[in-house]
């Protein structure tokens, strides 16, 4: 029997009704509609409101749409990667609380934390589990609400992210198609520029933390430019090479939505046509683990099966990634 591969054979996705606009913003900060369109490219993202609404809220609607997509029954699924940087609660993990809002009573879950590469950490970890031949149906699901996390009086954060979450299923697949290839790498020194400073073991919440706004996300935005440029387009040419294609093999680059100045930074390394590059970022912002996921949402559509696909993404703490699949499945 040839190798047993993780193909994606769904997907699934939530955007919450809100829109906050560049216009809205320039009520609450000192910028423009052009400064956040040319530096970013972000023309408006969707915010989560509501009492009592986590996270969990946004993957729970995605899940059940996944689940609806893909005709299936909510006890045929094994385990669920839960990829987030907002969890509900710091535990239980958000992804047994999905589990239970959508039914799945014969899945194992649990949260997976790499920030804005998140899904494609996911991805692989859930790869391994349907690689082994064991289990046979295996969501991964991403999702942020971005919003609990930010100052909406600081404008180098506020003007990127948003909120949203969406899912897909992996189911085993021994015809050549699915996630093909890897690169997962971190770098713990990269925490100085991108992370939360207070609120986990090591700064737990106190009323100093909380005045001195040390809960919200903080981030030296051209550092974290620079890196994310170089990292991911290092990766995704190693990627490349090593599987002995080139851009012209590709039908299409998913990358993480951060700006759109990284992803045409990124795409021009690659040497990659900006008709093959994938983009929502104007319309979502930066929903950290839910870029990805949203995009295959958004574009499935024009997806075929056999289709090269790179995904490839950059965070906070820093993390970084690059995924090769063939796409599994002709959309309906
Ligand atoms: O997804 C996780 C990874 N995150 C990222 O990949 C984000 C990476 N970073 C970025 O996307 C960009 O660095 C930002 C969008 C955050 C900022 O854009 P930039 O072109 O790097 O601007 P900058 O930080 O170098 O600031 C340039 C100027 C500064 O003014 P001065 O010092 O030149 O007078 C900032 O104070 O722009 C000012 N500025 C703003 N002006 C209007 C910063 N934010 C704003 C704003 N509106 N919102």
């Amino acid at each position: 029997m040839s190798k047993i591969r993780a193909a994606i054979t769904g997907v699934g996705g939530h955007v919450p009704d809100y829109i906050l606009s560049n216009k809205e913003l320039e009520k609450l900060v000192e910028t423009s509609d052009d400064w956040i369109m040319t530096r970013t490219g972000i023309k408006e993202r969707r915010l989560l409101k509501g009492e009592g609404k986590g996270t969990s809220h946004m993957m729970e609607i995605a899940i059940k749409e996944l689940l609806t997509k893909t005709n299936t029954n909510p006890l045929d699924v094994d385990m669920v990667v839960s990829c987030t940087t907002t969890p509900d609660f710091v535990f239980p993990a958000t992804g047994n609380l999905v589990c239970d809002m959508c039914g799945l009573k014969n899945a194992f879950s649990y949260d997976l934390n790499a920030a804005c590469s998140g899904f494609l950490f996911g991805l692989v970890t859930g790869s391994q589990f349907i690689e082994t031949g064991k289990y046979k149906k295996v969501i991964v699901v991403g999702g942020d609400k971005m919003s609990s996390i930010i100052n909406y009086s600081d404008r180098t954060t506020c003007i990127i992210f948003g909120d949203g979450a969406a899912a897909v299923m992996l189911e085993p697949n021994t015809e050549g198609y699915g996630i093909i290839d890897s690169i997962l790498r971190t770098d713990g020194s990269g925490a100085l520029y991108l992370g939360q400073k207070a609120g986990g073991s090591r700064r737990p919440a106190s009323i100093e933390t909380v005045t001195n706004k040390e809960h919200y996300a903080y981030q030296e935005g051209a550092t974290v430019f620079k890196h994310a440029v170089s990292n991911m387009s290092q990766v995704s040419v190693e990627l490349l090479e090593r599987n002995n294609l080139t851009a012209n093999d590709l039908n299409w680059l998913v990358p993480h939505q951060a700006n759109k100045r990284i992803i045409e930074a990124t795409s021009e390394r690659l040497k990659i046509g900006e008709e093959k590059v994938l983009m929502n970022i104007s319309r979502y912002g930066n929903t950290t683990n839910g870029t990805i996921p949203l995009l295959l949402w958004d574009y499935e559509k024009n997806f075929k099966k056999g289709d090269n696909i790179i995904m490839a993404a950059f965070g906070g703490g820093f993390t970084w990634g690059s995924i090769y699949l063939k796409w599994a499945y002709e959309p309906k």
